[in-house]
């Protein structure tokens, strides 16, 4: 389960680049929202890899980055049984939890929808968000 951390302050670098914290600020398993753009921007640490989506959920607009991130359940078909895959990736909307794997933006159940991702990197020491 992840933990949430309050809506960071962060540092707007240039018009397109904006310092979300420190590295060590955002350990495997954390994320920041970072108050980028209408909705904000959720930063997610999955196991040493950043990703950066939308605060938006593509059903009906909820604070999708405000609900705790799990994995999820996919049926495999050669096993012949529902397998827990992509753990720490799927932010669940608090609203009807709908399921966004972070990485992507796409919704688990529809890969039509999705929400937007953003670049992110680390730059001397700083997780520096492009949008
Ligand atoms: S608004 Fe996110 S699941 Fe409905």
């Amino acid at each position: 389960m992840q933990v949430r951390q309050p809506i960071n302050k962060g540092a707007r670098r240039s018009a397109r680049e904006y310092v979300v914290c420190r590295q060590e600020d955002l350990p495997p398993g954390r994320m920041v929202i970072a108050p980028v753009g209408k909705f904000g921007v959720g930063v997610y640490n999955v196991h040493g890899i950043l990703y950066a989506i939308n605060n938006y959920c593509p059903h009906m607009g909820g604070p999708l980055c405000s609900g705790n991130v799990y994995g999820t359940n996919l049926w495999d078909d050669v096993r012949g049984r529902a397998e827990h895959v992509l753990d720490g990736r799927i932010a669940r909307c608090p609203w009807h939890a709908w399921e966004i794997d972070v990485a992507t933006g796409v919704s688990v159940a529809d890969a039509r929808k999705r929400t937007r991702t953003y670049d992110v990197r680390v730059e001397n020491g700083e997780v520096v968000l492009t949008r």
